[in-house]
């Protein structure tokens, strides 16, 4: 087997300047420039500001290892001086699951994993599908719609606020504020636009922790809310991060993987047609989706804990480190013929979800939706297709953290 600390194996590390892994065309491209970087070695340093020790991994293999690696922690005590300051008083990124390391972790992630088991996801099958049919309902008629905005949004947004017991009706302020927090530009208007929206946030979730702790419902803010109070398994700001980390899981991704996977296929329209001839192939077409354009691209972010090499490069401690989601499905080392959609792939060993104690806690919901999604559009909409020139289509700028589509119209 290799030596994933292997010192001989360092390649020709390219410095990465910050501001291309943000350019218009990165975000539309990626995956060329990671094919172009794969040549050079596995690990390459980015141009951080001053001070910020920062390093990408973009192959499979190193990239599994790291995000399994407690060397690696996601605790921002352990980063440069700037993410502390980024995190101060910020739910979505201090305290909650995302941001701690066991045993705290352990602790916070025992709270909530029974509600997102497999079995227990299956259960929303029939409530999924009612919303997925009525969404589709209202397209229909329409003959052109948005598929982000008519359908890839209200679908996951409406399944995790009603899992969680937050109104639906307050989606559209989720959406704002979601959209602020995973946008992570450091100029002086965004970081007050943010802070703007993490007291908001805050403010919003006091409320409704109050309001269930008067008037206990069974839903999932009211079982904490208890685990909070009677059983202090839970700090009150701990619960507020825990409920915005699932609220903003619960919806971002899964948008995108409807977004990104339909795009997939109007552009592959033979895996279209495969897959409207054979059904039964959609749970591994969700797979190939993942693995070929995932919604998370580098949002994996890890602080080394101790002086450690990754594939030989020497990461010093406090140094931030990222793995390319994006790229390490991409790899020709994990996956034949990376760079081809093939639905009927064995893609299973992606690592779209992440990898060790953080993997995706909602994997099983989003996998869910995925399937009814696409099996309901492809069924229900049978000559659906792109409603532009591809070359029109705009990502979001936000390509670290999601990687999605501003829009994605369609026709049909
Ligand atoms: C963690 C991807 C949907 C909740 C993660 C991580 C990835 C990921 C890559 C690990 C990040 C890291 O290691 O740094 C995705 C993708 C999704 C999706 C691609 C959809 C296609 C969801 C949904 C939920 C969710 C629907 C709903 C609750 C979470 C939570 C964590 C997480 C709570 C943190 C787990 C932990 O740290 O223990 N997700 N996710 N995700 N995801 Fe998802």
């Amino acid at each position: 087997a290799a030596n994933p600390e292997g010192t001989g194996n360092t390649g020709n590390p390219e410095r990465l300047p910050l501001e291309f892994l943000f350019s218009p065309e990165f975000t539309r491209d990626p995956y060329a420039e990671y094919g172009r970087l794969r040549e050079k070695g596995p690990v390459h340093p980015i141009d951080f500001p001053p001070g910020v020790s920062s390093f990408l991994v973009i192959d499979h293999e190193h990239g599994r290892a790291a995000l399994s690696d407690p060397r690696l922690a996601k605790n921002l005590r352990n980063g440069p001086d700037l993410f502390r300051e980024l995190a101060g008083g910020n739910p979505a990124l201090a305290e909650n699951l995302l941001s701690t390391d066991p045993p705290d972790h352990t602790r916070l992630r025992r709270l909530v994993s029974r509600a997102f088991t497999a079995r227990r996801v299956e259960s929303l099958r029939p409530r999924i599908q009612e919303i997925t049919d009525r969404l589709i309902d209202t397209m229909a008629a329409r003959g052109r719609a948005d598929l982000l905005d008519d359908f890839a949004f209200p679908l996951p947004i409406t399944v995790i606020c009603e899992l969680l017991g937050v109104p639906a009706g307050d989606r559209d302020d989720f959406r704002v504020w979601s959209a602020t927090l995973v946008t992570p530009s450091l100029d002086e208007e965004s970081v007050k636009r943010r802070d703007a929206v993490n007291t908001a946030i805050r403010a919003y979730f006091s409320g409704l922790i109050a309001e269930r702790r008067a008037e206990p419902r069974d839903d999932m803010v009211s079982a904490l809310v208890t685990a909070s109070d009677e059983d202090e398994l839970l700090s009150e700001p701990e619960l507020i991060a825990m409920l915005t980390l699932l609220l903003i899981a619960g919806h971002e991704t899964t948008v995108n993987l409807i977004g990104n996977g339909m795009l997939a296929l109007l552009t592959h329209p033979g895996q279209l047609r495969l897959l409207q001839e054979e059904p039964e192939l959609i749970p591994g077409a969700v797979e190939e989706f993942l693995r070929y354009d995932g919604p998370v691209e580098r949002a994996t972010l890890r602080f080394a804990t101790e002086d450690l090499r990754i594939a030989g490069v020497r990461i010093p401690e406090g140094s931030m480190v990222q793995v390319s989601l994006g790229a390490a499905g991409r790899d020709p080392g994990a996956f034949d013929d990376p760079d081809a959609l093939d639905v009927t792939r064995d893609g299973g060993h992606h690592l779209a979800f992440g990898h060790g104690v953080h993997f995706c806690l909602g994997a099983p919901l989003a996998r869910l939706e995925a399937r009814i999604a696409f099996g309901t559009l492809l069924r229900r909409l049978p000559d659906i297709a792109l409603d532009c020139a591809p070359e029109q289509l705009e990502w979001r700028g936000s390509a670290s953290i999601v990687r999605g589509l501003q829009a994605l119209p369609v026709r049909f």
